[in-house]
């Protein structure tokens, strides 16, 4: 039986999940993992996410999905499988930094940008509890940056260097593509 994940609530700014330091994952083998996971990618696929953090849906354990797929919000994403990472850590980061524009599930209708570390070396445990590490480089790292920051209590608010790039998605659509 293959639990196919179910389209939860994505948490808000303002809520305290979103600003609390999320939690450690010690028991890989619990079922609850499996679904959390399912749940997670079928609820970032509805909203044409790119990434999503457990904390986005409202439970503080140290799990995101990266999962570039072009869709109407980011039409020039790459295409990855998600990748669940669990207890991820940045292990290296380039000094050199790229800025582009980002946005939130958590914060609808706003996009600004955001300076991030060109290439980084991380870790991390997949669903099966088995460790890999990987350098990622360009929009992926990105993504790894930004949900990384989310398990962390941070938002990509936070890392704006120069606010006025903020604007509306709608403004941002129109400027950028489609
Ligand atoms: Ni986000």
């Amino acid at each position: 039986m293959k639990y196919r994940g179910k389209v939860l609530p994505i948490t808000q700014l303002g809520e305290a999940v979103l600003r609390a330091k999320a939690r450690p994952v010690r028991n890989f083998a619990a079922p609850e993992l499996e679904r959390l996971i399912a749940d997670m990618i079928t609820t970032m696929k509805q909203a044409q996410g790119v990434g999503i953090a457990a904390n986005q849906i409202g439970f503080g354990v140290r799990i995101f999905v990266v999962a570039p797929e072009p869709n109407p919000r980011y039409p020039r994403a790459p295409q990855m499988p998600p990748l669940p990472m669990i207890n991820a850590r940045l292990v290296k980061r380039s000094k050199e930094l790229t800025t582009d524009w980002e946005g939130c599930l958590s914060i609808p209708g706003l996009r600004a940008k955001v300076p991030r570390h060109k290439e980084i070396e991380i870790e991390f445990f997949n669903p099966d509890g088995l460790r890999h590490r990987a350098k990622l480089s360009g929009f992926v790292a990105r993504i790894f940056q930004h949900e990384f920051d989310h398990i962390n209590g941070l938002v990509y608010m936070d890392r704006v260097k120069d606010r006025k790039t903020f604007m509306t998605e709608r403004e941002y659509r129109r400027l950028h593509g489609r």
